[in-house]
């Protein structure tokens, strides 16, 4: 999908909390120009620096970008990929959770596809530079035959009436909040190291009683060579780390030869099959941005995808899949089942 130009023009929908982590990533790169912002709130968007706009069409019109990264809710992501399509805009990028449910979101993958464009999910955990060590120690064979994988998601910003408030206090709303705000980034984590699981089962549960979805619970997944992978939240229980949202927890991967482990500071480190002492893979370090800097990085991919033509991770088709993982996660709390089909993606 090479386009022969040498930057992009980047606009933006969207300039909530997590928006300021994508104005700064686009900031930091030589190869774009961004013309502009658009929040319904014109204040917030005025807020950014850039050419500010309250309503969507006019920015797409005024503004002529290439690309258009939406960070909006759920709700508002079919009308804007729409709009975007219309105004001949060839390449979006999208926050999740990817439109409001499968089928809206299998319907919008389709509409960009009849248009010949490129929807890429802002599914940016996989781009943690934690699970990008973990994933080059299991393809170079580190750790011998992988068994299992262990995320405990231990947030620590979950209790309390006055959970979620000061940062994102759409949480204490939200009918389903662990796994379909959070947790989607490990299914997502878990494919990218192990690829797709055959089967899951959840259980999941409520511990706030001030909130309205779950905050606490673990999926497993299958995969056919007999890996398991647990992913156990807990949005109230902590963990060691001086800032509880670099990792957001800690994981283990544990294999024949050897254990990775991923601490709260972002450091990874491989402990062989029978030693006490372990080496550094991933040092600790203090990141720019969010989390390890992966919303830089998922945007640096996109840019060498639309520039240069590199392959991209994680466009609208393939990101069904982690939609249709999500679904089963629920369907198989409510119903105590494990879940073997998810769908067709
Ligand atoms: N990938 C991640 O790591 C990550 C982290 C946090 C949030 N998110 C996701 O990012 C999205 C935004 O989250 P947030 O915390 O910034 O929310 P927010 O509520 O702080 O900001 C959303 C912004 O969108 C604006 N908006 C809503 N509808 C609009 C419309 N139709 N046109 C123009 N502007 C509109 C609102 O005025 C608001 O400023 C959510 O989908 C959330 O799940 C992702």
């Amino acid at each position: 999908m090479k386009n022969g130009a040498d930057t992009l023009r980047v606009a933006c929908l969207g300039a909530g909390y997590f928006a300021q982590f994508h104005y700064d990533a686009w900031r930091r790169s030589s190869r774009v120009h961004l013309v502009g912002a658009c929040d319904s709130d014109r204040d917030k968007a005025k807020a950014t620096g850039l050419t500010a706009f309250g309503e969507l069409d006019c920015m797409l019109k005024m503004a002529k970008p290439d690309l258009l990264d939406i960070i909006t809710p759920p709700q508002t992501h079919r009308a804007a990929i729409c709009q975007a399509i219309d105004h001949g805009v060839k390449t979006i990028i999208c926050q999740k959770p990817f439109c409001t449910s499968f089928e809206e979101a299998q319907t919008v993958t389709e509409i960009a596809e009849a248009a010949g464009v490129t929807v890429v999910v802002h599914e940016n955990f996989r781009f943690q530079p934690w699970y990008r060590t973990i994933r080059q120690a299991l393809d170079t064979d580190l750790i011998g035959d992988v068994l299992q994988l262990t995320f405990r998601l231990r947030t620590g910003d979950g209790q309390g009436p006055e959970a979620y408030l000061d940062r994102q206090p759409y949480f204490q709303d939200m009918p389903k909040l662990l796994i379909h705000e959070t947790g989607v980034h490990w299914i997502d984590t878990f494919r990218y190291l192990f690829g797709e699981p055959s089967a899951v089962y959840a259980d999941l549960r409520k511990l706030n009683p001030v909130i309205k979805g779950e905050d606490a619970g673990y999926f497993i997944f299958d995969y056919d060579n007999g890996v398991r992978a647990l992913f156990d939240g807990n949005r109230l229980l902590d963990h060691a780390a001086e800032n509880c949202r670099t990792t957001l927890g800690e994981a283990l991967v544990e294999g024949t030869r050897g254990t990775l482990s991923l601490a709260g500071d972002g450091s990874v480190h491989l402990r062989h099959f029978g030693d006490l002492e372990a080496t550094t893979l991933l040092a600790a370090r203090s990141w720019t941005g969010f989390g390890g800097d992966c919303v830089k990085n998922l945007i640096d991919h996109v840019i060498c995808g639309v520039l240069d033509g590199a392959p991209l991770e994680n466009e609208a088709r393939d990101y069904l899949r982690v939609i249709a993982i999500e679904r089963a996660i629920y369907e198989s709390d409510s119903t105590g089942r494990k879940i073997r089909e998810f769908g067709h993606a």
